[in-house]
């Protein structure tokens, strides 16, 4: 399906998580409709960007190097680096709206300002990111996809990873949790496939959560029903 055209001209992707789940309450519907323009990373969606001219990311940061977290769910570690580390400029990407309205909430009460959103799929965004822009990725419990015959819809096959590595800077992080044995397999083969090296001994080994590590609802769920979270760091090599 990756070769047929939608009439905007996009590639067709398949999507097959949730866009939205339960009724949003009415400061959320307020917070979409109030905050999430002025959060925009630019023009992203192939409707608004048939060209797929790149996000000038100056004009949002500044210098600031550019960190990317990938289905952010609920925004609390996205909203937790963008506090810890005011010198960079982090962008968050999640197509399930619910999430967004959650993460809305928490930007205006932490007042940021160094963090942006699409409300979308991050392969749209991987598009129209520069080439070597990104220095730092996040990919936080991932949805598992458990059953065998849908392994190739999880993130960590070639037609996400490659996008992916192409707008990571040389030397990027990529860091990847997941408290799901097989994905770890699936992780461990494909993102070397995609060139990039696994730092088996990197920040923090694989049993133990990066120094400024938040943990997510989903890892909290994870932990409450007795599974173990995984910590993987790769990078992009020089
Ligand atoms: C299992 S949830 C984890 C959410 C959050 N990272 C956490 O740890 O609580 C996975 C998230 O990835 C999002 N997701 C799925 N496919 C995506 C895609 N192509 N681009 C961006 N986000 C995606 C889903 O909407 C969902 O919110």
């Amino acid at each position: 399906m990756t070769d047929t055209k939608h009439p905007s001209g996009a590639p067709w992707r398949n999507f097959y998580g949730r866009f939205k789940g339960k009724t949003l309450r009415p400061n959320q519907k307020d917070y979409l409709e109030s905050d999430l323009d002025a959060l925009s990373p630019g023009a992203v969606s192939w409707e608004e960007n048939p060209d797929r001219t790149p996000l000038d990311l100056k004009a949002h940061f500044g210098d600031k190097p550019v960190w990317l977290e990938i289905g952010f769910g609920g925004g609390e570690h996205l909203v937790h680096q963008a506090q810890t580390y005011p010198d960079v400029g982090i962008i968050g990407c999640e197509p399930f709206i619910n999430g967004v309205a959650m993460l809305l909430g928490k930007v205006r009460d932490a007042g940021v300002t160094n963090l942006r959103v699409h409300p979308g799929d991050a392969r749209d965004i991987f598009d129209v990111l520069p080439e070597g822009s990104v220095d730092k990725a996040f990919l936080l419990y991932p949805d598992p996809w458990p059953k065998k015959r849908h392994h190739r819809r999880r993130f960590v096959t070639q037609n996400h990873l490659q996008p992916l590595y192409a707008v990571l800077a040389p030397g990027a992080e990529f860091r990847v949790a997941t408290d799901i044995p097989d994905y770890v397999r699936q992780t461990l083969i494909e993102v070397p496939k995609a060139g990039f090296e696994w730092l088996a001994d990197g920040p923090g080994d694989w049993r133990h959560p990066w120094g400024d590590w938040y943990s997510t609802r989903y890892e909290m769920k994870a932990l409450r029903e007795g599974r173990m979270p995984h910590y993987m760091t790769f990078r992009k090599p020089t």
